[in-house]
């Protein structure tokens, strides 16, 4: 977990959004920017046919796109980092971004105040239970009675960099994967606009408390 101990104003920075899919959470993490006035420069999508992309179009919600099915792991990862830098990007927010950053951009958002790259990630669980792939289905098959939902720094592990903000849910003896998947996205909604307001408005510097 993260405590607060110096007041140092991030209110001007720029973040954008990443996403590979439906993106409830983009969408959501878009329109709190709006209400918070945060510069938040639109979102991007590594494929083109994501409900994401449709979205903004249809919205007129500021969007880029880098097929990443259509290049090489190498050329992508570089056009990325291209964009990011055209983009002067501060913070990036990945909100069901499918796929792994590489050290080379990585590195372009090493914050050394805080010992973190700018970067953070949402995730499905409780982690560091079930990292990677399908952590709710996993954890109801399971039989977990109690889950939640991360949301962490990234790091070069998939996800295993430091804890930001975690909650949990119970699941009721009749709740079926659906019921469950359901509080679990419910809590995403409710928790990562409070981990952007974290990285974003406030004044702080975030340390380690281990
Ligand atoms: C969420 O469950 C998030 O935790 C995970 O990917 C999913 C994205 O969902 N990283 P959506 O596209 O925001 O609806």
């Amino acid at each position: 977990m993260e405590c607060i101990t110096e007041q140092t104003s991030q209110n001007n920075k720029s973040f954008l959004i990443l996403a590979s899919g439906k993106g409830s959470n983009a969408i959501n993490l878009w329109k709190h920017a709006k209400l918070k006035n945060y510069k938040c420069l639109g979102i991007f999508s590594n494929r083109k046919d994501s409900e994401i992309l449709s979205y903004c179009k249809t919205n007129n919600i500021p969007h880029f796109c880098i097929r990443s099915s259509k290049y090489s792991k190498d050329e992508y990862n570089r056009k990325l980092k291209d964009l990011l830098q055209d983009l002067k990007v501060d913070w990036l927010v990945l909100a069901g971004y499918m796929k792994i950053l590489p050290h080379k951009i990585l590195k372009n958002f090493f914050n050394s105040k805080i010992n973190k790259y700018q970067i953070i990630n949402i995730h499905p669980s409780l982690l560091p239970n079930y990292p990677g792939l399908n952590s709710y289905e996993r954890a109801f098959t399971n039989g977990d009675f109690e889950s939640g939902i991360s949301i962490h720094f990234v790091d070069e592990g998939m996800d295993t960099g430091p804890i930001l903000l975690q909650e949990k849910f119970l699941r009721e003896e009749q709740d079926e994967l659906a019921d469950f998947i359901e509080k679990g996205k419910s809590l995403e909604h409710q928790m990562f606009p409070k981990a952007l307001d974290i990285i974003m408005n406030t004044t702080k510097e975030l340390i380690d408390e281990v």
